[in-house]
């Protein structure tokens, strides 16, 4: 049973090779050596590269975009669910693991060119590409264009653009999907579309309402934005004493509110020898002169120094963002080996009001006692609080002080360790509960949590559903424009090829599928 469904899929890719122009794909079974190096190589979680996993039936690596469409026909004809990997970064492992064992990857990490044009600043770039060589791209054409897009230089372009997509420019030029203007997709039938054939709304669900439920994307074309020739950034770390509470407290009045769009300050909140800090990192698209006088006028309580800001191109701040050591030369960023490899659970909440000082000295105590989870507060404001909620997928515009990310990381393998460390997280988002966003309780996409309408055990290899699940995460994830998701999703893909444990469902209601 189990190699007849595989020998009749590659029958099947077989007889349609014709298809290919003599260009060979790539397939690795189990039984092939490539198999575990294949599935390893793009594996982002340790938690999922455990002998527990739940393992694909096996991974195809398509060297050309014609594999693509043959594969989906396949699949569809011998009943195996197909995972798409880009980078391989989703936090719950949702590309290369599966609740079906009835599953193969579709690995898309040969499909990685990146065009840039500067004549209309734009870009075409394969979902295989790592926002790294995106940047690397657009650096090696201009020192005055940029991308808003994320902070980790290794993850994919496939998985992020199509869950949205954010970086410390967001409060300049909106999040990544703000600044995409076309795309290719292939669709459940197998064909290529582009914007303008696959209509507006499959381009609108495809731009942050998670690329897993409605084909595979092959690529995006991006807008290049405006940036000055050189920027400033800081990163500062303050330490637990009489006025850490009051420091936190007015950069939540202030991050999203109060200063300008071309300042971007994360905050990060851990436990450092059993005392809380907070490092506060920033880009400022603009000269020290100005950001100082700035923060001495707005947010004095730092104390921001001269020598605490950095001058350079835009190009190294990514460098400097993703924490390599200075110096490092910005090839650095087409690297597809990631800097550190862990295992690792995150969450997602959204702040809408300052978290009161009382609150604050709560929440710190709760994180001494806890040690691992640490915080971070992506501020908002600026271009996000202008881009209507409906504009995109993604909802989490205006009224939001912050998006917080919840990490905790450990090196220990095995479930138990991680079943420790993910119920510290958990406990730290229930501290939380009283200040953050409630009716619902919004998370982010791109911040894939399972705990969220569904649960996984830690090991990855059985999930289990709560009743209702889409309706809880589809409402946190997308809010009012989950309903236009399920239009899209009963229309396209009416049958539910494309899913995964948190994707888009087909309506049960007769009167939309069509
Ligand atoms: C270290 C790290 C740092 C991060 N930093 C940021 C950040 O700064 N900003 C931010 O917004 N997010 C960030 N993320 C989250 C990241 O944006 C998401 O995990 C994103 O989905 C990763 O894309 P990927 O292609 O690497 O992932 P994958 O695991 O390959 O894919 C993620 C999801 O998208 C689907 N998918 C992938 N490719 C395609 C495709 N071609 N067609 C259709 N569906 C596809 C997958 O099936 C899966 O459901 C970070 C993640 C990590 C691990
Ligand atoms: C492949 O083609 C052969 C010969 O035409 C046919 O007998 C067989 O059924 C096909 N198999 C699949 C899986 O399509
Ligand atoms: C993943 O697991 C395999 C098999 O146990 C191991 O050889 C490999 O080193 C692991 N990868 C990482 C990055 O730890
Ligand atoms: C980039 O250009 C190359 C060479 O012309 C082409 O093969 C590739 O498909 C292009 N990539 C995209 C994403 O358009
Ligand atoms: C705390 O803040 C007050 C003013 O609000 C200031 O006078 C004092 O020096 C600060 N103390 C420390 C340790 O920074
Ligand atoms: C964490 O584990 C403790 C002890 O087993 C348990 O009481 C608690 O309910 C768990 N918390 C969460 C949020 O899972
Ligand atoms: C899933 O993982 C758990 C924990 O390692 C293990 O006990 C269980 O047998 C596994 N189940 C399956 C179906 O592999």
């Amino acid at each position: 049973m189990k190699t007849s469904a595989e020998d009749g899929f590659i029958q099947c890719l077989e007889n349609n090779s014709k298809l290919f122009n003599g260009v060979v794909f790539l397939l690795h079974t189990p039984k092939t050596p490539s198999f575990s190096s294949s599935l390893q190589t793009y594996i982002r979680n340790l938690r999922f590269n455990e002998s527990t996993t739940g393992k694909p039936r096996f991974i195809l690596t398509p060297t050309h975009v014609s594999h693509i469409p043959t594969a989906i026909i396949c699949a569809k004809s011998h009943g195996l669910q197909i995972k798409v990997r880009s980078g391989g970064h989703d936090f719950e492992g949702l590309s290369y693991v599966s609740d079906s064992p009835n599953f193969f990857i579709l690995d898309m990490f040969n499909l990685r060119s990146v065009n840039v044009t500067l004549e209309d600043d734009s870009a075409w770039v394969e979902a295989g590409a790592t926002l790294g060589q995106v940047f690397y791209g657009i650096a090696g054409k201009s020192n005055t264009r940029a991308f808003p897009a994320g902070v980790c230089p290794t993850v994919g372009v496939g998985g992020h653009v199509s869950g949205g997509g954010y970086g410390n420019l967001m409060r300049k030029y909106g999040l990544t999907v703000d600044n995409v203007v076309d795309a290719k997709i292939v669709d459940v039938k197998g064909r290529i579309l582009d914007r303008k054939s696959m209509g507006e709304d499959l381009f609108w669900a495809i731009t942050g309402g998670g690329g897993s439920s409605f084909g595979v994307v092959l690529s995006y074309k991006i807008k290049l934005v405006r940036v000055p020739n050189r920027v400033t950034v800081f990163s500062v770390f303050r330490t637990y004493d009489e006025n850490f509470t009051h420091l936190i407290y007015r950069y939540q009045k202030v991050a999203a509110d109060e200063l300008p769009e071309k300042l971007f300050i994360r905050l990060i909140l851990d436990v450092a020898n059993g005392k809380n800090r907070a490092r506060f990192v920033a880009l400022f698209l603009g000269n020290s002169e100005n950001l100082l006088s700035l923060m001495n006028r707005r947010f004095p309580e730092l104390g921001l120094k001269q020598k605490d800001c950095i001058k350079m191109r835009w190009i190294e701040s990514v460098l400097f963002w993703a924490d390599f050591p200075t110096g490092t030369p910005i090839t650095a960023l087409v690297s597809r080996v990631p800097q550190v490899l862990v295992h690792f659970k995150r969450k997602s909440d959204y702040l809408k009001k300052p978290i009161p000082k009382s609150g604050l000295e709560f929440i710190f105590k709760k994180m001494v006692e806890l040690k691992t989870p640490l915080l971070t507060f992506n501020p908002y404001g600026g271009r996000m609080a202008e881009i209507p909620p409906e504009a995109k997928p993604f909802p989490h515009r205006g009224g939001n002080i912050a998006k917080i990310q919840y990490a905790a990381n450990w090196d220990e393998k095995g479930i138990e360790a991680a079943n420790y460390y993910i119920n510290l997280t958990r406990m730290l988002y229930e501290y939380m509960t009283p200040y953050v966003s409630v009716n619902p309780r919004e998370a982010f996409l791109c911040y894939r949590d399972l705990d969220i309408g569904t649960n996984r055990n830690a090991a990855g290899n059985g999930t289990y559903y709560s009743e209702d699940a889409a309706a809880v995460y589809g409402v946190k994830y997308f809010m009012d424009n989950f309903k236009r998701l399920v239009k899209i999703k009963t229309k396209v893909d009416p049958h539910n090829f494309f899913r995964d444990e948190q994707s888009i469902p087909v309506s049960q209601e007769d009167e939309i599928i069509i």
